[in-house]
């Protein structure tokens, strides 16, 4: 059966491309589902930053990450200049680096003048590698490690403090150093919002941050410390937000946290509202552009200040998928299927639940074209299934794609948040490659991995050798 729109028109793997007359217009990454230099070329090849997506997997094999790096690097631009335009007081984005930590996107994110957020040792060492400077680095974590805690101060980025047992392990550190060391305090702002249970960290009942009853003796406890210069207040809410209202909500919250800093003699100077902006993985996700979700909190702010006669923050925000995930498609090579008749036909590809366990996880819905027949007429519902030995591995139920065959390349969409770096090795199988695209030129950013890499960490006993 021949899928048509509602108009009647004949849908093909070309109704997903951006709806745009050109690239100066207006439009915010996060509202797309493909890159923004997506295209057919006329051998009916889907092409991302001018390269051919077939061409690309023929040269550095399948499955492979291609990232985008106009669309990223527009994403960026966007919220540095949505900040610029809306807010009338300081301000600095962070990359929420734990969608997607590698050199090459933390150094992009960093020529852009955005700054990144890390959660871990690893994470951090990845960002100083790529010459990110450590005044932009911020580092976050519920439980971090004493020897986290000593490379950031050692290489001086600011810590988010989650908790009192963290906040006392630094004022027993802190000895070890002659600088006071830069920090931000975490607090839960108890706030609901409508996204997947596990990415919802802002209600009161979260692993994350102080609870606010407790501010005060926070504070008190902090103005207490030389040896800790406590600069700012961070919340985060959840991810993949669409609703502005929770935003809001938490912004007003944050600078009444402000004004009870300011009784308390913490010179708090900075407060950061998180990420969460959701993106548009099918047809049905509408969120708000990068602009309204800029303009939106920085009112708020502004008009709380105003009103309680408050100098204004600099303010600070962390989004990490409305940066990075529409920039990036998976591309999979199709190999066997299976056709269970009168119930469904299941199509398998190279990779899975290893490369992108968002499906498996949190039962995250993607779109997918075959990318080397793109204007081909949409007539088959399959199921496509990953190649681990587990029956969930499902990448998508019922997508809707043209006829196809072993050897087609599938292209899953807005793969670039959550996959690279939620990867595993299971089964075995060794992590994909990423390259960059750019003006017809692709280069490598994550060399794909061998069987060598896969035994490099085991250790065979003397005894166990044959
Ligand atoms: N800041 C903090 C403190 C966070 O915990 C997060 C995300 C962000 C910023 C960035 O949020 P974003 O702008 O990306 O929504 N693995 C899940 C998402 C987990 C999000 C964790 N924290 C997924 O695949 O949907």
């Amino acid at each position: 059966m021949v899928s048509t729109h509602p108009t009647g028109v004949q849908l093909t793997g070309s109704q997903y491309l951006p709806q745009r007359l050109n690239l100066n217009e207006n439009v915010s990454p996060n509202q797309e589902l493909l890159p923004l230099t997506a295209k057919v070329n006329n051998h009916d090849c889907l092409e991302i930053g001018g390269c051919d997506i077939t061409t690309l997997v023929q040269q550095f094999g399948s499955p492979l990450y291609i990232l985008d790096e106009e669309t990223l690097r527009l994403a960026c631009q966007q919220y540095r200049e949505a900040f610029q335009q809306y807010y009338q007081g300081a301000s600095q984005v962070l990359y929420a680096s734990k969608a997607w930590n590698c050199s090459a996107v933390c150094a992009i994110v960093a020529s852009e003048g955005l700054g990144i957020d890390v959660v871990s040792g690893g994470e951090l060492y990845t960002a100083l590698n790529a010459g990110v400077s450590p005044d932009k680095i911020y580092l976050h974590g519920n439980n971090k490690s004493r020897s986290e805690l000593d490379l950031a101060i050692t290489s001086g980025v600011t810590i988010v403090v989650d908790n009192w047992y963290e906040l006392k392990t630094l004022v027993e550190m802190v000895h070890t150093t002659s600088q006071p060391i830069r920090i931000m305090l975490r607090l839960t702002p108890g706030i609901e919002c409508h996204t997947h249970e596990y990415i919802r960290t802002g209600h009161l009942d979260s692993k994350f941050g102080f609870d606010p009853n407790d501010l005060n003796e926070v504070f008190g406890f902090v103005s207490q410390q030389s040896t800790l210069n406590c600069v700012g207040l961070h919340a985060h809410i959840g991810s993949q937000i669409f609703e502005r209202q929770p935003h809001r909500d938490l912004a007003s919250v944050m600078v009444q946290w402000l004004r009870d800093a300011t009784k308390y003699g913490v010179n708090v100077t900075e407060l950061n509202v998180g990420g969460g902006l959701g993106i548009r993985y099918t047809e049905s996700d509408d969120p708000p552009s990068i602009e309204e979700w800029v303009k939106a909190i920085c009112e708020v702010i502004q008009a709380a200040c105003a009103a309680e006669n408050l100098p204004l923050p600099k303010l600070l925000s962390e989004p990490g998928r409305s940066l990075i995930a529409t920039a990036c498609v998976t591309a999979y090579t199709i190999g066997s299927s299976k056709v269970v008749p009168e119930i469904r036909t299941y199509v398998a590809v190279d990779g899975g639940m290893s490369d992108n366990p968002r499906p498996i996880t949190y039962q995250s819905v993607y779109r997918a074209v075959v990318a080397n027949r793109m204007s081909a007429p949409i007539t088959e519902t399959v199921t496509i299934a990953g190649k681990h030995c587990e029956s969930g591995d499902i990448l998508i139920k019922n997508a809707q794609l043209p006829k196809n065959q072993p050897g087609d390349i599938l292209v899953v969409m807005g793969t670039g948040a959550y996959n690279y770096s939620m990867a595993s090795n299971y089964n075995r199988l060794a992590r994909p490659a990423a390259v960059v695209v750019a003006n017809g030129e692709a280069n490598l950013i994550l060399r794909r991995e061998t069987y060598q890499d896969l035994i490099r960490q085991d250790c065979l006993p003397e005894r166990l050798k044959k």
